[in-house]
């Protein structure tokens, strides 16, 4: 009787005193009314005070949800366009601008934009974007996406223009497109397309070379012959790589903010960026000291965006006809080493320790994905040494949900898991 009498929705008495409260757990509703006059001024009191916190309860909370429905308006309309590519966050980005909506910056560092899909983003969303990249592809997608100053639609002669080029043999053609007994990333069809489009690319400069070098990446990552880079090529054609090549307009982001571009390595340029959150990405070298230190090198796989790019026609090597420069003794990144130092530490946890200790921004968000418990463990130790770990986020990759919030240490355990992926919001 007294929980009936409690949980009635009426809350007949229940703030009256405790006295009211003592009375109820007899079980008799008479024995709930008020015990003298006063007592129902009081009542009716208690009851305005009831309505008004719940109204007040109602109004927050349509209020948050109000907000929560523009913010994924908001983000609904963010739309970002990229090549494959191993380690992309298209995935993560609602995860991320989510991260970077609590801090409210105005600028945002991207200091491994490698797509550029998460610079696109945070330009959509409305932050001045400082993008950078030590590969020379991104800092020309960055150029194409953030900084053309011309509308969309002034570049579509250009790439009409493009398109209507016949093919010709040139130095793609040469190595990637004849039939000589090796795997090829491209048919010949559109290598030749390929050759005629960058030859004539090469009379362009500035943004227009920018916008028509992107136009050409996608238009060949499209028809590729590879399981998402060119460290090898499949065996047998891929369905894809049928198709005729065709050049598209990229979606250019139109300039309303003074967005930057950079091509370093990030050590040449991290203390000098003035922004108020740092979005950092790095490749991460796994801790399997069984794999080679070649396990995700972003040269070597996407060696042929390079190429294309600098147009430099280099000496190659090996069956993948891999630029020379791009061997695994002359371009690892620290990033991507997966051995441990003289002291025990792994390379790649030191250099994120440095990385974090020269960041001057107030907030970072930090990307990490799942390579094994004793990385997770040293990592975890240096974000807290290097700021206030705010909020952990996890997703499980291969499903494609959030895992959750992780408050503590907690996420260390799940790092063993594979395919898992992690955003650290760190206060400095
Ligand atoms: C995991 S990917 C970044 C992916 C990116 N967030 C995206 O969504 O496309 C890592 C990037 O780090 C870049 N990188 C590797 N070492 C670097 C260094 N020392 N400085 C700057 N960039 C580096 C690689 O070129 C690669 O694009």
């Amino acid at each position: 009787m007294r929980g009936a009498g409690v949980g009635d929705g009426l809350g007949e008495g229940v703030g009256d005193g405790v006295g009211v409260c003592a009375r109820a757990s007899n079980g008799s509703f008479d024995a709930m009314r008020p015990a003298a006059p006063s007592a129902g001024r009081l009542l009716t009191k208690f009851r305005l005070a009831m309505f008004a916190s719940f109204a007040r309860g109602v109004l927050v909370f349509f209020f948050i949800w109000f907000w929560g429905q523009m913010q994924m308006e908001m983000h609904a309309e963010i739309t970002t366009e990229g090549i494959k590519y191993a380690g992309s966050k298209l995935k993560l980005l609602p995860h991320i601008l989510r991260l970077a909506q609590k801090v409210q910056p105005l600028t945002v560092f991207d200091g491994f934009s490698g797509t550029t899909r998460v610079s696109q983003a945070f330009a959509q969303a409305g932050y001045r974007v400082i993008a950078n990249d030590i590969a020379v592809w991104s800092k020309v997608f960055a150029e194409c996406y953030l900084l053309s100053p011309r509308p969309r639609e002034h570049y579509n002669d250009l790439i009409d223009h493009l398109n209507s080029l016949p093919g010709r043999h040139g130095w793609f053609t040469e190595h990637y497109g004849n039939s000589d007994g090796l795997k090829k990333p491209w048919q010949r069809h559109n290598t030749l397309k390929l050759d005629a489009i960058r030859e004539k690319i090469e009379q362009l400069s500035g943004h227009e070379k920018s916008v028509a070098l992107t136009s050409l990446i996608l238009a060949m990552d499209e028809v590729d012959n590879t399981i998402g880079h060119y460290a090898s090529y499949l065996s047998e054609w891929s369905p894809r790589s049928y198709r005729e090549m065709k050049l598209r307009l990229p979606r250019i982001i139109p300039t309303i903010k003074e967005h930057v571009v950079n091509q370093a390595d990030i050590f040449d340029v991290v203390s000098a960026i003035d922004a108020d959150l740092a979005y950092y990405d790095p490749p991460y070298g796994s801790n399997n000291d069984k794999m080679p230190p070649s396990r995700v090198r972003y040269a070597s796989y996407y060696h042929l965006w390079t190429s294309i790019c600098l147009f430099d026609k280099p000496d190659l090597f090996g069956k993948a006809k891999r630029r020379a420069d791009t061997s695994d003794t002359l371009s690892a990144s620290v990033f991507e080493d997966f051995r441990r130092t003289d002291t025990d530490r792994f390379v790649v946890v030191e250099a994120m320790e440095r990385l974090l200790k020269q960041t001057r921004t107030k907030h970072i968000i930090l990307s990490y994905s799942s390579g094994g418990r004793a990385t997770a463990d040293e990592l975890n130790d240096v974000i807290k040494s290097s700021g206030n770990l705010l909020e952990v986020v996890e997703v499980d990759y291969q499903r494609n949900v959030m895992g959750g919030m992780r408050w503590t240490h907690e996420w260390v355990r799940d790092a063993e898991g594979k395919n898992r992926e992690f955003l650290f919001l760190i206060e400095k």
